[in-house]
């Protein structure tokens, strides 16, 4: 359970909040989308409930773990642990091959050398991806990269996909295949918050968040 209250977030020299006293539980498992125009705060909020920015103010505990109390080294591994980022722009290695790509956070996380391939392997025939595993990331088309990000969020099994924009950069094709693969991830039992402009993609959440001037101005469910 996610539990968030009164989150605020002013970035340095911004003179308004980005993030403006947000309150919101994410139960364990849930689809929930956060749609809003450019600059309403989505992508701070993902970024406030991955701990890859510290909020200004408030509070958010993950599983009764304080994010905003954690040190560093908690925060580090409760990335490491809980969730699995991917991003519009996917942010692979371009020089790595998909297998390094995703091998890179079981690396990480210190997961034994002898399970690497396996998992790789496994996660691959889950984003079918298996017949690129030996490709350049540099190399593969924007629906593969994507692929590849998703498999790499995916590889340390965490409970939670936190996906900014992912289809931003794909075709319709693309990002149906995307958006179904988020669903059957859901459907085993990960939660996932999805960032998304699209009002088709924002249906495949049981619920949708909507966001404006860092604040909840609906919610449907
Ligand atoms: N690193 C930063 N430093 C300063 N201001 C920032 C930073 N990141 C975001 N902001 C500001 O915070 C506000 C919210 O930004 P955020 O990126 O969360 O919006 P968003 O809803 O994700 O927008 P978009 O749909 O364009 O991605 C904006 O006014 C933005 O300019
Ligand atoms: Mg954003």
């Amino acid at each position: 359970m996610i539990i968030i209250e009164q989150l605020t977030k002013v970035y340095d020299s911004a003179d308004r909040a980005a993030l403006d006293g947000v309150d919101l539980k994410i139960r364990d498992g849930e689809f929930v989308s956060i749609v809003g125009k450019s600059g309403s705060g989505k992508s701070t909020l993902l970024h406030l409930i991955g701990a890859i920015e510290k909020p200004t103010s408030g509070k958010i505990t993950v599983d009764d773990f304080d994010l905003t109390t954690a040190s560093d080294n908690d925060l580090s591994d409760y990335r490491g642990r809980k969730t699995g980022f991917v991003f519009q722009s996917f942010h692979l290695e371009p020089n790595f091959t998909v297998y390094d790509n995703i091998r890179l956070p079981l690396l990480i996380a210190g997961i034994p050398y002898g399970e690497h391939k396996e998992r790789i392997e496994k996660i691959l025939e889950k984003v079918d991806l298996s017949q690129k595993i030996n490709d350049k990331a540099s190399k593969l088309s924007g629906g593969e990269k994507q692929r590849c990000a998703i498999a790499r969020a995916l590889v340390c099994d965490p409970p939670l996909i936190l996906a900014d924009e992912p289809c931003g950069n794909l075709d319709s094709e693309n990002s149906l295949k995307i958006m179904n693969l988020l669903k059957s991830i859901n459907e085993e039992g990960k939660g996932v918050i999805l960032i998304t402009h699209d009002k088709e993609a924002a249906r495949y959440a049981k619920r949708i968040i909507e966001l404006k001037d860092g604040r909840i101005i609906n919610e449907i469910s």
